[in-house]
């Protein structure tokens, strides 16, 4: 898969890319980032990615046409049509596990990062398939929202964890399903002990306690 990052500070992403799973993906060629600078298809000498917004107000609004461009070069080599376009914005739907594990069938994804005050709606309408929120509160920007979608999808990558059932029987990998509480050792610290189960080796009693033990992730249910 290949995930292409649209961004006007590029440098924000060399930290979460170049380091743990997300950079072993790459070097296995699991996953292939690219970051692409907006600023790079700004046409005037400034480079200039945002201006005022028209009917006046605060703030900075991202221009259409940088962004246009980026794209435009991205689609002109892309290898597939198996491809979504996302924008990060603080008012499109929520992203959820199941929204990773519908992105993680692509074979290309490109994340284009809000900033400032909003992006010129002509950017939603006209050049991306959906705008996409990771909670319900405001960053400053789109990249770290960028980098939280990436990671997630990124792991759902065949070959990108070590172990292919480590994302199967995890939280969320059902809607609801929240995972069980795991241990190592020492099986006793400060007084604090280890379930008694989980030392039996008696496989059918441990993945019944494990079932069992499944916190429900309905909101409403929880308790904190
Ligand atoms: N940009 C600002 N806030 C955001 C959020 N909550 N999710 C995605 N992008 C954003």
């Amino acid at each position: 898969m290949k995930i292409s990052i649209l961004t006007i500070f590029p440098e924000y992403f060399d930290s979460p890319l170049g380091v743990s799973i997300l950079k072993r993906a790459s070097e296995k060629a699991a996953v292939e980032f690219e970051i692409i600078n907006i600023r790079d298809f700004a046409s005037d000498k400034h480079q200039t990615t945002d201006d005022r917004p028209f009917g006046g107000g605060p703030g900075m609004v991202m221009k259409v046409e940088p962004i246009d461009g980026a794209l435009q070069f991205l689609l002109k080599k892309a290898k597939s049509q198996n491809r979504k376009i996302l924008l990060t914005s603080a008012k499109g739907v929520m992203f959820t596990q199941q929204k990773a594990i519908e992105y993680s069938q692509c074979d290309e994804l490109v994340i284009v990062c809000g900033h400032y005050e909003g992006v010129d709606e002509r950017v939603a309408a006209h050049l991306i398939d959906e705008e996409v929120r990771i909670g319900d509160y405001v960053l400053t920007g789109g990249e770290a929202a960028a980098v939280v979608i990436a990671d997630a999808i990124a792991r759902l990558i065949p070959g990108v964890l070590g172990n292919e059932l480590s994302n199967v029987n995890e939280s969320h990998s059902r809607p609801g399903q929240l995972g069980f509480p795991q241990y190592t050792r020492p099986s006793e610290y400060r007084g604090w002990k280890v379930p008694e189960i989980l030392l039996t080796g008696h496989e059918a009693n441990i993945a019944k306690w494990r079932k069992d033990s499944r916190e429900d992730g309905d909101e409403n249910k929880r308790t904190q």
